[in-house]
């Protein structure tokens, strides 16, 4: 029944069960879908088809009840706004109340519907008060809190099993915040790996702590046999960390990273295996937010694209906004690949997200999406006025041949039906309430899986650790073949420093099926529940709302308000609330997680046509010349240059998207805040309705 909920609903829209690839895609039809979950369909004790993710709790033992939010207090002494359960909307970081009520809810709400959590990360308190700056004992200790957190709601009550201390696996991450100084780790074995395989030791499965203490990444067996998480250490990519460069030279930790990622999803793919790729810092990639080294960003997207049948997805935090990426694989450049860029200059970037700074990221991504192929339009059935439906593929048409040719060319640049040319990274936002505290729930295909017992952290079955370590060993071998031959001889001509080389991933073999995360099957993402907990409804100190216009450090939105005398210590009950759900709206229409669909929706957000009448000629207000002073501009290397170079060449286009506004990009930069932000703020900065 399960299976066959979606063809139900295309039954009851269009009185007839399509075939997979002869869908139509009604968006509209979305909202009225029967919602069957999944959790009444699996048995119990078996996999529920669900996992958490939970990012950037930043617990600060120092943060106050009813202090000031200014930057210079940073919610730890004073008088002002700060909420007893945090402050939304400003920079300060969760109190420990924020910290304990998020997992009480976890506790009275998902414990027993999830089938393993992945935590990204900054689970300690950012640098930003010069009275009491931060120390590692401070940073290793908010870390141990939260582990002592998830042993208190997934850890096993009566325990005999020594090897095993959790219902679930946890598989948790580095932060650029979980080490000291924030950004900056060395090359491993480090004390900040030596430090986090103590403290993560009951989430590391025993063989791969030695992998873990030499560069803090590893992996987790979730579902022993089918699926694999890994937990990767995106230091060893982030641009900000001064102290390691790239992954194009073998000696660089980044490198040895790919490496080992390569191999072990070559392994999995061996196995009949899949992966979900876990980290903090995303490939994010735009002149705003610049945030992989270009030669990890390279690496990771031909590893995205060569091991395409294996990789479910990729789910990452940080950033503390809601959004996702797509990375393009035709951006895959052999010369970047093997760091024959120029160096990124290293100035001293501050990472965090101002503003402007996150209004030109969302308004880039929105350009870069502005470029994905139209789709080709069916005369739409339904009101003109809507004009963001995608008909991709038509059943009734009179015009067949015409359309048809339209389509094959479409389908040809998206890289097929499967739209392979592209992959999705999925960026969660915060616990910590920059906006609102927020968490994800992802739901996954567990179909053919319903009766396999939940796996263990740490525990894989002997037989399939020896069969691991032959293929290891029989993959390492194999992989000697060079990916250039070019290579060598540029060696010559140039006669300098030894060129990095790497085996080129092999692709997938040509009778493999798409993989999950292009096509629907089991363990393909199914979609999210997006939840949020409404912090000014919680805390309920004020009668109304005031947006304040602010940049750089954020006061909030009660900043300079005191609460009311009657209304101290008062709260609401505290709880998280759905914000959204994919597998309902329909403003987003997101039938399912694939890369399709996401292709799709990218293209309607990017998407606007100005009407006749109002063709906005717009003035670039927020243009390079102003951000050159805000400390967030990067000078790139030749690729970088070159992209943003093309950027430029369209910007023509590009101005009239980013002034107007259309109700998936509104829907999509109001969620980025977690519905936090006033609805005219966003329009003076997103553009205006149309
Ligand atoms: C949070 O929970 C911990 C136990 O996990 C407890 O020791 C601590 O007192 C709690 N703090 C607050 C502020 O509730
Ligand atoms: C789940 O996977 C099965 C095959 O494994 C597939 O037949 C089914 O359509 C998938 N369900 C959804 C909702 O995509
Ligand atoms: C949060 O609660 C406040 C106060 O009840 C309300 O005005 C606001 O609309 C709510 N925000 C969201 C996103 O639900
Ligand atoms: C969408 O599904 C959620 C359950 O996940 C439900 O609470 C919500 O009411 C649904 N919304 C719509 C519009 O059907």
């Amino acid at each position: 029944m399960f299976l066959h909920w979606l063809e139900f609903a295309l039954f009851l829209t269009h009185g007839t069960a399509l075939p997979t690839e002869q869908r139509p895609l009604i968006v509209e039809s979305l909202g009225q879908r029967p919602r069957i979950p999944s959790h009444d369909l699996v048995k119990e004790k078996g996999l529920h088809g669900r996992f958490l993710h939970i990012t950037d709790f930043h617990p600060d033992q120092f943060y106050e009840t009813y202090s000031s939010t200014e930057e210079d207090t940073a919610c730890h002494r004073g008088n002002g706004p700060a909420g007893i359960f945090g402050a939304e909307t400003t920079d300060c970081d969760s109190p420990t109340t924020l910290v304990n009520a998020t997992f009480k809810w976890i506790n009275d709400n998902l414990k027993d519907t999830v089938d393993f959590v992945i935590w990204t990360g900054d689970s300690s308190r950012h640098d930003s008060d010069e009275e009491i700056p931060r120390t590692e004992k401070e940073v290793v200790a908010t870390n141990e809190l939260l582990v002592n957190k998830f042993e208190e709601v997934f850890g096993k009550e009566d325990d005999t099993d020594p090897t095993n201390d959790f219902i679930i696996p946890i598989i948790p991450n580095f932060g650029n915040n979980d080490i000291m100084p924030h950004n900056i780790m060395e090359p491993g074995p480090n004390k900040w790996t030596q430090k986090y395989l103590s403290v993560w030791r009951k989430f590391i499965p025993e063989e791969q702590r030695h992998g873990f203490s030499t560069g803090g990444w590893f992996s987790v067996e979730v579902i022993p046999k089918h699926l694999t998480v890994f937990s990767l250490n995106t230091m060893y990519f982030f641009e900000h960390n001064t102290a390691v460069d790239g992954c194009a030279e073998r000696s660089e930790p980044g490198y040895q990273q790919m490496e080992w990622l390569r191999i072990q999803l070559q392994f999995l793919r061996n196995r009949g295996m899949k992966a979900i790729l876990m980290g903090h810092v995303p490939p994010a990639r735009t002149e705003a937010k610049l945030l992989w080294d270009e030669t990890c960003w390279q690496k990771y997207t031909l590893w995205l694209q060569q091991y395409r049948d294996v990789i479910v997805g990729s789910v990452y935090g940080h950033m503390n906004i809601d959004h996702f990426l797509l990375q393009d694989h035709k951006d895959i450049s052999n010369k970047a690949l093997r760091g024959k860029t120029k160096t990124i200059s290293r100035m001293a970037l501050d990472d965090e997200l101002t503003i402007q700074s996150t209004a030109d990221y969302l308004t880039e991504l929105r350009a870069g999406w502005s470029q994905i192929p139209d789709a080709p339009k069916m005369k739409s059935r339904s009101s003109s006025g809507s004009g963001h439906f995608y008909h991709l593929f038509e059943s009734i048409t009179r015009k067949k041949k015409q359309k048809k040719t339209k389509e094959d060319k479409f389908l040809e640049k998206i890289g097929g039906e499967w739209a392979e040319r592209y992959s999705v990274s999925l960026v969660s936002p915060s616990v910590v309430p920059n906006y609102f505290p927020t968490l994800r729930v992802i739901e996954y295909n567990v179909s053919g899986l319903e009766n396999l017992p939940m796996a263990h952290a740490n525990c894989p079955e002997k037989t399939t650790l020896q069969e691991a370590e032959k293929t290891h060993r029989s993959i390492e071998g194999e992989d000697e073949e060079p990916i250039e031959t070019e290579k060598k001889k540029s060696k010559k001509r140039n006669g300098k420093k030894k060129k990095p080389q790497f085996a080129t991933p092999k692709s997938p073999s040509k009778s493999a099926p798409p993989g999950p995360a292009y096509s629907p099957q089991t363990l393909s993402l199914l979609g999210y529940t997006q939840y949020f907990a409404n912090l000014t409804r919680i805390n309920d100190d004020f009668e109304q709302d005031q947006a304040i216009d602010e940049q750089g450090w954020h006061n909030g939105k009660h900043s300079g308000k005191k609460p009311h005398k009657d209304k101290l210590r008062h709260h609401n009950k505290f709880k998280y609330e759905i914000e959204y759900d994919t597998r309902n709206d329909s403003v987003f229409g997101l039938k399912d997680l694939t890369v399709r669909s996401y292709l799709e929706l990218a293209g309607r957000i990017g998407q606007y046509k100005p009407p006749k009448r109002d063709r906005i000629e717009d003035v670039d207000t927020e243009g390079s010349d102003t951000r050159e002073n805000d400390g967030s501009v990067v000078t790139c290397g030749d690729h970088e240059l070159a992209a943003s170079k093309k950027k430029h060449k369209k910007h023509g286009k590009k101005h009239k998207h980013r002034k107007a506004i259309n109700k998936v990009w509104f829907t999509f930069v109001n969620r980025a805040f977690v519905g936090a932000r006033d609805d005219d703020e966003l329009h003076d900065e997103f553009g205006q309705k149309v």
